[in-house]
Formats: structure tokens, C-alpha cells, sequence
């Protein structure tokens, strides 16, 4: 417990018998629970648990439909952000709120603006260096937002919070594209936090860092708080049966009975792509995808993964190099023709999913095929709607029904949904950069899974992630990534943690 009292001290922040319904789903049902100051308490739960929606209470996004919050023991109410930003209580939700063509400190003034902390320029810059040297997180206050890799954006965001003097700091999935080493540094920054005294709640599923770092987690299930816990006392597998209810299985290589990869469908030659900032993100990458083979891309965030897979599927233009899809040159084709001839692709930001938030989960599921049919109004709307009960059984989704609007979905069901769209189509190449992204520990092995499976019909798969585990997990060979350029590869068969670490490790340095 870190030296945080929990019994006989008075909790910062209480929430009583919180309740909120939508159409259809309670997505908190009761739920009470306590911060104390000097406290790190994580919230894990599957997704579509409710735990974003909890917060969303606290931090005035949403009135409950019963229930009392409590701050220093007397009830308050958060009619909006605002009002619970000037009580003390800092949210860094998952998207960022930056704005990306000022600089930092040009954001922190707005940020503070008509608050008891508002600062002009020069102050804002004196503000974020003293902060940065407080809590050893440092950012060019005159840095354009643009520029900084995510990494040092969530430290400009966690910066912003802190300098409103947050009491209380929720973070909702803030480590989910962090690479391990900027996750190492979050962990340091949290811990400094509650050491100076703020409660801190952490919303995330990656059960070993919240095991980690956390001093108590509350764990949720379908709405309700299953589970109060030191963390010292839990462990990795029975967070995730509390969370589901039942055991669950990890995904597992089995290598023997495994076919051996066939032809050549995706073959990339001197591949040179630009990203946002006009820079070579992708700089002369040839490799090649057979059939029934998961490439694995490892790297770290920001090495050209997104980039490269954004290439692959046409939505990034190319500045030069070849692309072949089963030996047709497609280099010039355009999203829509690779699609047709096979592609598919699952982007890392699922806002970039292509998802609709104001059609329903049908409908969304439906759209590839609309450039085939027509509109709408000439769809077989009641053939839509079968499919669509099919996937959201196969996938998972946790949703009241297809007429469902995307909007109305948690992330992760989000997430889900283009998953769902993308892997059900017929297709030769799946491309898809960070796929597990937002999902709980369950729904990613069942993406897995269904990776596992398109591989086993014969696709072929380049599976880009940041985390070892699970490259080593899914991939059949992997190639490391370093600002662009191929720096290495291996069979997983032959990888290992360390091994691969030291590869990208080496590839970091150079
Ligand atoms: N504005 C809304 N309208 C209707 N239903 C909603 C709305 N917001 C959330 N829900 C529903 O409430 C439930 C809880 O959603 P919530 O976003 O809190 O989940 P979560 O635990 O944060 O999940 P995730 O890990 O996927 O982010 C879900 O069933 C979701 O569909
Ligand atoms: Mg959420």
C-alpha cells in the first residue's frame, strides 16, 4: 500500500451508489467507491464495463441518475468540466484536447484562461519548465504540439492538469501507444504525484502495469463494482476472472502443426513514404508477406509503423517504391480498388477507422459494401441487420443491438466494430497497426485469435505492435523498425523477449 492510509482518514473524493442508465445498458449500476489523497487507485474492467462513464460523473460530463459524489466529505455535484476543473479534479481523457498548431505554452494559456491559474505567454513558459523540473517531465514550452511524439504530448496534457493544481487526476487509457520505456517515465511521473499528494485514477486494461504501479484497484463488471483490492494482494489472472467472471485463456503459439507460408501476396520494394512534418517516416522498407504468415512490424512508437501500414492501404500517398498484391502492381490504385482486390486494413487511431458515429452498428458494418450496392435505401436492410447480429456475436461487441448508433458504443466496442468489418471481408492481406488498442485482456485474444485464424485460411497478415508479448504471441517472423528503415529481422520461433529488445534496442541507439 505504499504508505497511503485507507482507514481512519477521511477519502479525498467518494462516490456513493453511483448510477447511470442509457437506453437498453446500466452502465453503473451503484457503484461506490473511495480516493485518498496520496493514492493511486487503477479502475480495469472489460470493455464496456462502465469505467469511462464513471468518470465521466466525476468530472462533470454527465449527471448521474442516482448517487452522491463527495469531496472532502461534503457532497458536491459537477454540473460540467468546468466546474469540476475548478474544484480541483484534472481529466486527461484518452483523445488528446491539444490543439495541435499552437505550441504548449500557447495551449496552457488557453487552457487556463479564466481560472484563478490564468497565466500569459511568458508566465506559461516559466509554468511548464518549473513543473516539468518538479515532476521530471520535461517539454519545450515553445514546441508546436504538432511536433511532439505522443508520448511527449500526454506529458503536455498531464502538464496542463497539474498546472490547474488538480487535486485529483483521472487518466482514462493513457499508456494504451505509449512505448514500454515512455510508460516507465508515466509510472515515475504518477508515483511523484501521489507522493506530493494527489489521488490519482487510472483507468487501464494492461493488468500487469496497473498491478505495478497502482496502490488499490477496482475492478468493474457489466456496471457494477465487483471488487475493491490492495494491489499488493492481486494478481494478474484473478483481476482478469473478476473482470470476466470465468477463466480466462491466453493466446498460445503452437508452431508444430502449423502449415508452412506459401507464396508471395504482398511484396513491398524501396518503399519511401513522408509523414505529417514532410519527414521520410517510411524510408526505403522492401519486405514481403506470404500466405499463411503473420509478419510481425516491432517498433516504437513513432519508428513508421502507422505510416507504413497507411501506405500498404492506399490512404497515404507513397513518394516512391513498389507495392504488389499477389503480383499486380498497385502502387498507384487508390483505397478503394486495393480494397477491392483484397486488402484489408485496421488503422491505429479507430477514430481514423472509417466509423460513422451517428449510423448504427448495422449500418457501419455495412459501409464497405455500399460502394457495391448503392445507397442505403437499395441494401437489403433486413440482410444487414442478420449480419450484423452475426458479428456483434462472433466479435464480441458488448452493444444493446445493431440499431445501436457507433456513438453510443464505449472505445473499445468501437474498436471492435471496425475489427468486425475489417477481418470479415473476404481478403488476401490484413493489414493493421496496433489492433488490440483499447481492448480488454479477453477481446484481445480474440482478435487474435480470428488473426490466427484468417492466417490458417491462407492470408497473409502484417500485424504492427509495440508490445513484445504480443508480436512473440501472434507473429510468424518479425522485422524491426527504426525510423523508417528495416534494422533487423527474425523468426519468432527463434525471437525471445530479450532478444528482440536488444534488437530494437540497438536499433533505437543507432
Ligand atoms: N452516451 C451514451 N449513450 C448510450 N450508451 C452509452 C453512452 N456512453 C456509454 N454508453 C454505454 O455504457 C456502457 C459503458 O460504457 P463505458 O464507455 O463507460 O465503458 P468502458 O468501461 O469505458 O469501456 P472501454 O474499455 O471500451 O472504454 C456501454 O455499454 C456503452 O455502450
Ligand atoms: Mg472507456
Amino acid at each position: 500500500m505504499a504508505g497511503v492510509a485507507t482507514s481512519g482518514t477521511r477519502p479525498l473524493l467518494s462516490l456513493e451508489g453511483i448510477t447511470k442508465a442509457y437506453p437498453g445498458v446500466v452502465a453503473n449500476d451503484g457503484i461506490s467507491l473511495d480516493l485518498f489523497a496520496g493514492e493511486i487507485h487503477a479502475l480495469v474492467g472489460e470493455n464496456g464495463a462502465g469505467k469511462t462513464t464513471l468518470v465521466g460523473a466525476i468530472h462533470g460530463l454527465h449527471q448521474p441518475d442516482a448517487g452522491r459524489i463527495l469531496l472532502d466529505g461534503e457532497p458536491v455535484t459537477m454540473p460540467s468540466p468546468r466546474a469540476a476543473l475548478a474544484r480541483g479534479l484534472g481529466y486527461v481523457q484518452q483523445h488528446f484536447s491539444l490543439i495541435p498548431t499552437l505550441t504548449v505554452a500557447e495551449n496552457l494559456v488557453l487552457a487556463l484562461r479564466g481560472s484563478p491559474q490564468a497565466v500569459g505567454i511568458g508566465e506559461a513558459a516559466d509554468r511548464i519548465e518549473e513543473l516539468g523540473e518538479r515532476y521530471g517531465l520535461r517539454v519545450d514550452p515553445h514546441a508546436l504540439v504538432a511536433d511532439l511524439s505522443v508520448g511527449l504530448q500526454q506529458r503536455a496534457e498531464l502538464l496542463k492538469a497539474l498546472a490547474r493544481e488538480a487535486r485529483v487526476l483521472t487518466l482514462d487509457e493513457p499508456n494504451s501507444l505509449l512505448a514500454p520505456q515512455e510508460w516507465d517515465e508515466l509510472e515515475r511521473v504518477l508515483r511523484r504525484l501521489a507522493e506530493s499528494g494527489v489521488g490519482i485514477l487510472l483507468i487501464s486494461h494492461k493488468l500487469d502495469e496497473v498491478l505495478r504501479v497502482a496502490d488499490r484497484i477496482s475492478v468493474l463488471r457489466r456496471g457494477r463494482l465487483v471488487a475493491t483490492l490492495p494491489a499488493a494482494e492481486a494478481t494478474e489472472q484473478q483481476l482478469a476472472e473478476l473482470m470476466v467472471g470465468t477463466l480466462q485463456q491466453p493466446v498460445t503459439r503452437d508452431g508444430a502443426s502449423r502449415p508452412r507460408a506459401g507464396e508471395p501476396l504482398l511484396v513491398v520494394e524501396d518503399l519511401w513514404v513522408e509523414g505529417d512534418r514532410g519527414e521520410d517516416a517510411v524510408a526505403g522498407v522492401t519486405l514481403t508477406a506470404r500466405a499463411g504468415e503473420v509478419l510481425g512490424i516491432a517498433g516504437v512508437e513513432g519508428s513508421g509503423q502507422v505510416e507504413l501500414t497507411e501506405a500498404l492501404c492506399g490512404a497515404r500517398p507513397m513518394k516512391r517504391g513498389t507495392i504488389r498484391l499477389d503480383g499486380r502492381d498497385i502502387s498507384s490504385a487508390g483505397v478503394r480498388e486495393r480494397r477491392a482486390l483484397g486488402l484489408a486494413h485496421v488503422p491505429a487511431d479507430r477514430r481514423e477507422g472509417g466509423l460513422v458515429g451517428t449510423l448504427s452498428v448495422a449500418e457501419n458494418l455495412a459501409l464497405p459494401t455500399i460502394g457495391e450496392h448503392g445507397r442505403f435505401g437499395f441494401l437489403d436492410r433486413r440482410a444487414i441487420r442478420h449480419r450484423a447480429e452475426e458479428l456483434i456475436g462472433t466479435f464480441d461487441v458488448r452493444v444493446p443491438g445493431p440499431d445501436t448508433l457507433v456513438n453510443a458504443l464505449s472505445g473499445g466496442n468501437q474498436q471492435k466494430v471496425v475489427l468486425a468489418r475489417e477481418l470479415s471481408r473476404p481478403l488476401r492481406v490484413l493489414l493493421c497497426c496496433y489492433p488490440t488498442w483499447g481492448l480488454d485482456v479477453a477481446a484481445a485474444a480474440a482478435v487474435q485469435r480470428q488473426v490466427l485464424a484468417l492466417r490458417d485460411r491462407g492470408a497473409a497478415v502484417v500485424y504492427a505492435s509495440v508490445e513484445l508479448d504480443e508480436l512473440l504471441a501472434v507473429t510468424d517472423r518479425i522485422v524491426v523498425l527504426n525510423r523508417g528503415r528495416i534494422a533487423g529481422e527474425i523468426a519468432t520461433a527463434e525471437a525471445t523477449a530479450d532478444r528482440l529488445g536488444l534488437m530494437m534496442a540497438g536499433a533505437r541507439a543507432a
